[in-house]
């Protein structure tokens, strides 16, 4: 891949990066569209696939981890993918080496599973390495792990401009993810839920955070197999909590619904 990068560089193409861990959806499309669009007609839009073990601080979690190569290839040979890279392994056996963030990575997601953004971070950078992208497109809806990938590429100076694309919704709001496919039955529906709290926070308009986020606890959690991690509002670059919630602000919301993890997020 890198020695294929590399050629690409000194024919000076412009490479454009999707990384994903596959199991592709139209949340997936929607970001190789964007690429193409970056990497207009004769640029190179690369899909990466690879489930990466190392962000995951759950082995279960790794191993149920939809994997579908095969289907993931042909989406991407019908929607104008140039490259599919999947590596089968991209650690030594004694890789000791990773990328590490001390500030954004240490709430939400970074507390409910440590060691996650380290795995992401060293993943993208080695992939980074590998495919010498000069832009990358990551999807809006783990809007924390765009914030982190920014300050890697911001304060290691790494030459890849991070763009980030709307979360692709279905139609009763729930944002597309690979994680979706474990729903069964009436957890499904329950789902809908934190788009249901997203509305509910756009609509209160200007109001205290506490006061708001004990509303939408009480929301979320009227459904029976429905509970909270968290709901934060935050300031979107630093990602502190902020006291009142106006416009501007972002919601961040973590909930399980009957043991299936699901993260959204919304600007206000
Ligand atoms: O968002 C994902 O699918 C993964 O975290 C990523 C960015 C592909 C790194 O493994």
């Amino acid at each position: 891949m890198q020695r294929q990068a590399i050629c690409w560089q000194r024919e000076g193409m412009r490479v454009v990066l999707v990384p994903t861990m596959g199991a592709l959806h139209a949340g997936h499309m929607s970001l190789v569209r964007r690429a193409r669009g970056i990497a207009s007609k004769n640029g190179i839009v690369v899909v990466s696939i690879y489930v990466n073990p190392l962000q995951f601080d759950d082995s279960a979690d790794f191993r149920k981890y939809p994997r579908t190569l095969a289907a993931d290839k042909r989406a991407c040979k019908g929607d104008g993918v140039d490259v599919v890279f999947a590596p089968t392994n991209l650690y030594e056996t004694d890789s000791s080496a990773f990328v590490d963030e001390s500030a954004l990575v240490k709430n939400f997601e970074g507390r409910y599973r440590p060691g996650h953004f380290s795995g992401v971070m060293t993943v993208v950078a080695k992939l980074f390495n590998l495919v010498q992208p000069s832009h990358a497109v990551f999807g809006e809806k783990d809007f924390q792990q765009a914030v982190v990938l920014q300050r890697m590429v911001r304060d290691l100076n790494i030459p890849v401009k991070i763009n980030v694309a709307p979360t692709v919704r279905e139609a009763d709001g729930l944002a597309l993810s690979s994680r979706n496919v474990r729903l069964k039955g009436n957890f499904r529906q329950q789902a809908a839920v934190l788009w249901q709290a997203i509305c509910a926070a756009r609509a209160a308009g200007n109001t205290k955070a506490d006061q708001l986020k004990r509303r939408l606890k009480r929301l979320i959690e009227k459904h029976p197999d429905v509970s909270v991690d968290y709901v934060e509002f935050v300031e979107a670059v630093s990602l502190q909590p902020v006291k009142r919630v106006t416009k501007g602000v972002r919601l961040l919301l973590a909930v399980n619904v009957g043991g299936v993890r699901l993260i959204d997020n919304a600007k206000l």
